[in-house]
């Protein structure tokens, strides 16, 4: 069996240079699926942040939604999905994902993964915005069980080579050598390992980094979720698409002393009911689903209620319920919320919306291709389109099996393809600047790191206006300049600092999405504009694409 390895023990020559057939930049869902997928036919190494397990996948509390319930089919998820995603889903890939979800999810079972039961299926519960109960999960706990058995599986997998603790930098490409602009390949990358700056060599990389609540104050997600593959692949020429659409989840405890922390949608969708100080149950004023409306109305609803009520939580009721029925189906939420000092068989919870998912992400086609040739995303990073405007609940892990082992199959055909022995070594040109070799503080790099979160929390979360926005933009500049560069800068970063990587990485990303939000002038799902409160469905059925040195460009969505 395999283990989670330093570099140096892999690497005894003590090279700064690791070369490999297909390389894979994150161990979430998408990232482990991608491993062991690409392994059935080439060599394969996974490099993760911190450790194997430690991702967005490993917190996930639904579950998985997957048409496979007696009552369900295919075409009602997808439509659901389409209707979370308000009219910017690719309906194409939307099919995709939900067929290639089943054989997905059975082979999971297949695999080991012990999802509650019930008779000869999977016990399917109920989530906002679903039409049928189906999202299969263990508890409250459904990214811990895949996680377990998906990285059991990689590290019985002679061909995957696991790295931990290696901070992916700069994505290496021959851009500057390449002649012809839309030729750009992609060779691997370079990464911060045991202080140094490495460079890891591939002749196919996926980047499967997942997400950036973490730029934001309020958020479900790890310290690991800083946005940095987003930003890498902004720096390397990838197009961003759909930047603007951040989903915030309504419920996150919001406890003193306690971390940010998710309570699951499976409460509401249990029965939890919500209430404000005041004890007023209040999402029935605001949608006829109630509690179980899309997550970016609940979220406002409650944004209001604690405005309205001039008080910094609502509250999450499921008191109601029988205790062992909640011990038994929320056994996370349950302990946790235990070691904070509340009783949720009695007590209420406290809760406010947190940043959860991002929509968009590199623009991917459903074959997870990027305009890199040889780089390829998926999970959250990437945009294949499968989520619109919104992400209906519990498709997240679905999308991470299905396009994790579609980017694992492409790469690993990718590479075999290619004559060439081993990948060219590309060389980051040194690029001098002060940016780079900038010392600064551990202290001022948290006060930057702080600056912009508060400057995003404020203007370009739940509810966005003009104004707001480019307040935060020339915030983003005014931080740029301390760091000396401009929010939107495509410069490689050679720091060996992790917290300076992830600080640069977090402003362009926060560039990015306010850019994003400042353009569409019209709400849509999780993009609300207090300015255009209304959709424009003629105008803006269309999806804005984002990349370095160019103005932003729109995208009509396919005809289906
Ligand atoms: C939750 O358990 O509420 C989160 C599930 C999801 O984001 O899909």
């Amino acid at each position: 069996m395999n283990t989670e390895t330093d570099f140096s023990t892999l690497n005894s020559e003590a090279s700064s240079d690791w070369s490999t057939d297909v390389l894979i930049i994150g161990s979430g869902a998408a990232g482990l699926r991608a491993a062991l997928a690409a392994s059935e036919s080439t060599d394969v190494t996974l490099i993760t942040k911190t450790t194997l397990k430690e991702s967005n996948t490993l917190y996930a509390q639904g579950g998985i939604a997957v048409a496979m319930n007696v009552d369900d089919t295919v075409d009602l998820h997808v439509k659901d999905t389409c209707s979370a995603g308000c009219g910017l889903c690719d309906i194409q890939v939307v099919e995709t994902m939900v067929a290639e979800g089943i054989p997905r999810v059975n082979e999971l079972l297949e695999w080991g993964a012990d999802f509650d039961w019930e008779g000869t299926l999977p016990r399917f519960t109920q989530e906002a915005a679903h039409s049928r109960r189906r999202i299969v999960h263990k508890g409250d706990a459904t990214g811990r069980e895949t996680t377990d058995v998906l990285v059991q599986r990689v590290l019985n997998t002679e061909r995957i080579q696991v790295i931990s603790n290696a901070f992916a930098v700069d994505l290496l490409t021959d851009a500057v050598s390449s002649t012809d602009d839309n030729s750009t390949t992609c060779y691997g990358v370079s990464a911060i390992i045991e202080g140094q700056l490495k460079y890891l060599y591939a002749k196919a990389t996926i980047l499967a980094t997942g997400g950036l609540g973490r730029l934001y104050p309020c958020t479900s997600n790890p310290e690991v979720a800083t946005g940095d593959g987003f930003a890498a692949a902004w720096r390397a020429g990838c197009e961003l698409i759909d930047m603007e659409f951040v989903q915030f989840h309504p419920t996150t405890l919001f406890l003193d002393g306690a971390p940010s922390f998710l309570i699951s949608e499976a409460v509401r969708g249990e029965g939890g009911r919500l209430i404000n100080i005041r004890g007023e149950r209040f999402m029935d004023k605001y949608h006829e689903k109630g509690e179980l409306a899309p997550r970016d109305v609940v979220s406002r609803a409650i944004q209001n209620e604690m405005f309205q009520t001039d008080f910094p939580c609502v509250y999450l009721d499921i008191t109601h319920k029988p205790a062992d029925f909640i011990q038994e189906r929320f056994p996370t939420i349950f302990a946790t919320t235990k070691r904070y000092g509340l009783d949720i068989n009695i007590d209420l919870i406290p809760v406010r919306p947190g940043a959860h998912f991002m929509m968009g992400g590199i623009r991917t086609n459903a074959e997870t291709e990027t305009n890199l040739r040889g780089l390829y995303a998926c999970g959250e990073v990437a945009c294949t389109g499968v989520h619109g405007a919104n992400r209906l609940a519990s498709n997240s892990l679905l999308e991470c099996l299905v396009f994790g082992v579609r980017a694992g199959t492409n790469a690993a055909s990718y590479a075999s393809s290619l004559t060439c022995e081993s990948p060219p070594k590309i060389q980051i040109e040194k690029c001098e600047t002060e940016a780079n070799t900038i010392g600064l503080g551990d202290d001022v790099i948290l006060e930057l790191k702080d600056a912009i979160r508060e400057t995003l929390w404020e203007n370009v979360a739940i509810e966005r206006y003009q104004e707001g926005l480019e307040l935060t933009l020339s915030d983003l500049e005014e931080i740029g300049a301390e760091l000396n560069l401009h929010p939107s800068s495509s410069m490689s970063i050679q720091t060996t600092d992790v917290g300076l990587c992830e600080t640069v990485n977090m402003l362009i990303v926060a560039w990015v999405i306010t850019h994003a939000a400042l353009t569409r002038d019209e709400s849509r799902g999780a993009h609300f504009r207090a300015d255009f409160p209304d959709e424009d469905e003629t105008g803006w059925q269309k999806r804005t694409v984002m990349a370095q040195d160019k103005e932003p460009e729109f995208v009509k969505l396919r005809s289906n």
